[in-house]
């Protein structure tokens, strides 16, 4: 019975699965890095911690004992060494562990014996911390990235103390006594401490989006697609990575294939993009209705010979003149299908079927219908990154017109056609090669950027391995 009802349930968590269209990999090279910025700030953090008051009693043999308090223990010197940070798939999470920390403490400390109060200072120094701290990664019903702490150990070596001020010579033969007090009771507070930091940090995750609105148009849907995947030498996010239409968000009619990043060890980190993601931003753009403009006369630039008006276009369509003389007119181009992206190795092809649909604007501002033409265009492209940003460039490789529907009887669409793909060759395409090759900036978050950026087209995916770059609150960088 319970064998079948596993298979059940595995077939069933297999074909609801989604496959991941982004994913992003970590490598232990990158690990590494962010444990080196992170041993920074846990060393600023530790400078920063109060310690709460530790009280007790010293027994003074025959004469009773002696009440004392330890208060205002403020951490002065801290030497952090740099801890290890692993990979950790027995858990599916990561292992951090410190040892040989030392701490430097001060304080005030005050007794009562009877009636009597004394107090003073003291000093006191923590050796030989060990922490070993292991928290899984998982992923919470909303597809957000969950962190919870599994196991933690903590063990203090040894203590120092030295009393100031007061009759703090009584006290410094007691030092024995407080030295493993004040040594069990700063061990029993770091584990709740650090399990403190991982709750934190949990609700910081609990607060991310896993949903963004690009512009007012389209979203980007991120949440994971399954469980983080831990090896020994990487973490792997797979993420949903769907646009949709914000007004209609339709579900696009194709699905994201698998697709396997290829691991690249010497770079920090590495994201993988399918074509799937490029084509539901078509697909929420198509289905958003916004895939559509028109084109008058005065947007043709004025060195063109070629105009927009019913004598000019009489060289291409004989009738047009004689049926509608010394009229402008007006194209509504619009897509007549999901402008579809195609990821082969080393290019970008994307393949665009547009709808012209030709007017001549009468005197009184009527738009007379004539003719419905169907551009059919292939375009293929190349992408690079160099300067920290994406670069790339795009050729035209076919483009055929047709005449789909006419108001005014038919006519021969070459002239025409050799009209649109020279507009196109000469105008069209040298225009946006020139932005293409401006680029855009490549990402970049807060004080985090991307550098050593390589970018490679695979069949079906593009991949990017990259280093990053912290920049220091000095606006200096800082480089592994
Ligand atoms: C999450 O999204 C909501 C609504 O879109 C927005 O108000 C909020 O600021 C976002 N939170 C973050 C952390 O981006
Ligand atoms: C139409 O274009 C021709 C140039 O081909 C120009 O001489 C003529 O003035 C234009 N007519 C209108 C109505 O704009
Ligand atoms: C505008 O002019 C055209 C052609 O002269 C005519 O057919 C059409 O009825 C007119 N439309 C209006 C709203 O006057
Ligand atoms: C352009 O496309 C047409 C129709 O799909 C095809 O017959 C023709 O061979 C293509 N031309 C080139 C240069 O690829």
């Amino acid at each position: 019975m319970l064998p079948s009802v596993l298979v059940v349930l595995m077939l069933l968590s297999c074909t609801r699965g989604e496959n991941p269209a982004i994913q992003f990999t970590l490598t232990d090279k990158g690990l590494y890095y962010a444990k080196h910025k992170g041993a920074d700030w846990i060393q600023e953090k530790l400078e920063d911690v109060t310690l709460p008051d530790v009280s007790g009693e010293v027994s003074m043999g025959l004469l009773g004992s002696i009440d004392y308090t330890l208060s205002d223990m403020t951490v002065t010197k801290c030497d952090l060494p740099e801890p290890s940070v692993e990979f950790y798939p027995d858990a599916t999470g990561l292992k951090t562990s410190i040892s040989d920390l030392s701490v430097a403490l001060t304080g005030s400390w005050s007794t009562h014996y009877h009636s009597i109060h004394d107090g003073g200072s003291f000093d006191m120094a923590v050796f030989q911390v060990d922490v070993t701290s292991v928290v899984k990664l998982g992923k919470d019903s909303d597809g957000r990235l969950s962190v919870t702490s599994v196991s933690c150990d903590a063990e203090v070596g040894d203590v120092a103390m030295q009393f100031h001020g007061g009759a703090s010579w009584i006290f410094q033969p007691f030092v024995k006594h407080f030295k493993g007090r004040i040594g069990s009771k700063i061990q029993a507070q770091i584990c709740p401490s650090v399990e403190e930091e991982i709750v934190q940090l949990e609700q910081h995750l609990q607060a991310m989006n896993v949903s963004f609105d690009l512009n007012p148009v389209v979203m980007l849907d991120l949440p994971l697609t399954g469980l983080p995947v831990i090896t020994a030498s990487s973490l792997t996010l797979g993420l949903k990575g769907e646009f949709y239409s914000i007004r209609t968000h339709t579900e696009p009619p194709f699905k994201a294939q698998p697709f396997t990043l290829p691991e690249q060890q010497d770079y920090m980190l590495s994201l993988g993009l399918s074509e799937f993601t490029l084509n539901s931003a078509s697909f929420g753009y198509y289905t958003a209705g916004v895939l559509q403009t028109t084109i008058d006369d005065s947007m043709i630039p004025s060195y063109c010979p070629v105009r927009l008006n019913t004598t000019s276009m009489g060289h291409y369509i004989p009738q047009l003149p004689k049926m509608f003389p010394g009229l402008l007119m007006s194209l509504k181009v619009y897509a007549q299908d999901v402008p579809a992206f195609s990821f082969q190795p080393d290019v970008v092809r994307l393949g665009v079927q547009a709808g012209v649909k030709a007017f001549a604007i009468q005197k009184n501002g009527t738009q007379t219908p004539l003719f419905t033409l169907i551009l059919d265009s292939k375009f293929s492209g190349k992408v690079w990154t160099s300067d920290a940003r994406l670069k790339g460039s795009v050729k035209m490789d076919n483009f055929t017109l047709r005449l789909k529907a006419t108001e005014i009887g038919s006519f021969s669409t070459a002239d025409l056609e050799n009209l649109v793909l020279n507009g196109i060759q000469k105008v069209g395409i040298p225009v946006l090669n020139e932005k293409l090759a401006k680029g855009v900036i490549l990402p970049r978050m807060k004080q985090v950027q991307l550098v050593n950026t390589v970018l490679k087209v695979e069949k079906g995916f593009v991949a990017m391995s990259s280093d990053t770059e912290v920049l220091t609150d000095r606006g200096v960088t800082d480089k592994l």
